[in-house]
């Protein structure tokens, strides 16, 4: 692959347009702790969390998140996406949790008097116990409770937030829960419900939408695909096909549902009619990490014979325990929304970075998906704001403690916070506003050779 953005000339200064969103994104489970109504928490009672970690208090935000908020302020932040953890507003169904929703309302007004806007996640991976234990987003119920629970927080929040995330990475939380089984509620190999779940998944999307344009008519309101650059091996008309099917059933199956209501065979099957759903966001948000390979096999049968697989040499973050991270790929930024771009929606980087306890090829990434963003700025392509993952090392789902993605690292017996050099540099490109070749000369001292 060409790297256009890498060949960006070293000595120019990217300027970002006024109002850009420098921003950093978190997620309630991985950050406030004590969700003890959560399936993740029963998930992790049951062993399934790499070392046998457990989130604990994580980051404490549920009664310090403005030690992080201060933080966010200090390096020039002006945006910062978060969830709502449904576990705690519902409990129980239908019973609702005001001290909870209090305290939502004190931490989204402690992001604006810091002059922060919030970004809020309406779903994280995260469900409360008594709707997973009826099947989560297989009930048959899904999705008036869903919408119930949005509905609610509309009314509750709505004068704090009008930037809606309906549902996190509808196409990981569906496949690694339910194909991979790595995740609650650990099915494997179910491709049939695998499909069910993210075709359900985009109705609850389509009712959340109008849900929130009811109760409040401005709102912007989209979600955050995981977006995995899946290349074919080779130019072989074989690799080719295989790489073209499995990036049509892993990326492109919720955009396609919402932005066109169609569905590619054999998805279609499952999906059912979804026409209710086109039409349903007002930005497109891209999580982006990694890239992976795909060749033709015959002996990958499950995986529609394309065997995936990473390159040697190529940058890589710290390994994960679970083995899932591929190759750190910040172009992908560029590239999806390039393919994006002709829907003519505004974009939102909404996750992008890399587990790097020492902080090896953060600031490279970071350099990169600043590089990435403003090329497709300069492509005409309406990008509005990035949202680095993450401004703290959090509790990273199966992967637990071990896998840390903070701009700063936390120490979890004492909870003290401390800037890696990358969050430097972030902070640095945020104040600006601009990317300027002094700064890279200053944090980017190690990019991964093969990258340069
Ligand atoms: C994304 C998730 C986020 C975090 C990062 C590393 O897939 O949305 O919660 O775990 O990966």
């Amino acid at each position: 692959m060409s790297d256009q953005t890498t060949a960006t000339s070293d000595s120019e200064t990217l300027t970002f347009p006024p109002g850009f969103r420098w921003g950093v994104a978190t997620a309630s489970y991985q950050y406030e702790g004590d969700c003890e109504n959560s399936q993740w928490r029963a998930w992790e009672k049951a062993g399934g969390i790499a070392n046998g970690d457990i989130a604990g208090i994580a980051c404490d935000w549920w009664r310090h998140a403005e030690r992080d908020f201060d933080l966010a302020q200090q390096l020039g932040l002006n945006a910062l996406r978060l969830s709502v953890e449904w576990s705690r507003l519902e409990p129980r169904s239908g019973e609702w949790d005001a001290a909870a929703f209090a305290r939502y309302r004190e931490v989204l007004q402690g992001l604006r008097a810091r002059g922060i806007e919030p970004m809020v996640t309406l779903h994280h991976f995260s469900n409360p116990l008594w709707f997973e234990e009826m099947g989560a987003f297989l009930a048959p119920s899904a999705l008036d409770l869903f919408t119930r629970f949005v509905a609610r927080v509309v009314e509750e929040l709505g004068d704090l937030c009008d930037l809606w995330c309906t549902i996190n990475e509808p196409n990981v939380y569906s496949v690694v829960g339910y194909l991979l089984g790595i995740w609650p509620p650990g099915h494997k190999g179910d491709a049939r419900n695998t499909f069910r779940v993210q075709a359900t998944l985009a109705r609850a999307h389509a009712a959340a939408y109008r849900a929130i344009h009811q109760r409040q008519p401005n709102a912007r309101v989209g979600w955050a695909q995981n977006f995995n650059i899946l290349d074919p091996a080779t130019n072989s008309p074989l690799d080719r096909l295989v790489a073209g099917i499995q990036d049509a059933a892993y990326n492109d199956f919720f955009p396609r549902a919402v932005l066109t209501a169609r569905a590619v065979f054999p998805l279609n099957l499952f999906a059912g009619n979804l026409s209710d759903v086109r039409g349903t966001c007002d930005f497109l948000g891209i999580n982006l990490y990694y890239r992976e390979r795909v060749a033709f096999s015959l002996r990958h049968a499950s995986q529609i014979f394309g065997r995936r697989f990473v390159p040697k040499g190529v940058p890589r973050g710290d390994p994960g325990l679970n083995d899932f991270f591929g190759e750190v790929y910040p172009d992908g930024i560029r590239r999806v929304a390039e393919r994006l771009g002709v829907f003519g929606k505004p974009i939102y980087i909404t996750e992008h970075g890399v587990a790097d306890r020492t902080d090896r090829i953060r600031p490279w990434v970071v350099e990169q998906g600043a590089r990435n963003v403003y090329a497709a700025i300069q492509q005409g392509l309406d990008v509005r704001g990035y949202y680095h993952w993450s401004l703290v090392d959090n509790f990273e789902w199966a992967e637990g403690w071990h896998s840390r993605f903070g701009l700063a690292a936390l120490d979890l017996t004492t909870q003290e916070r401390t800037l890696r050099p990358s969050g430097q540099f972030y902070s640095a490109i945020a104040t600006a506003n601009a990317l300027t070749p002094d700064m890279v000369r200053q944090f980017v001292v190690d990019a991964p050779p093969s990258a340069r």
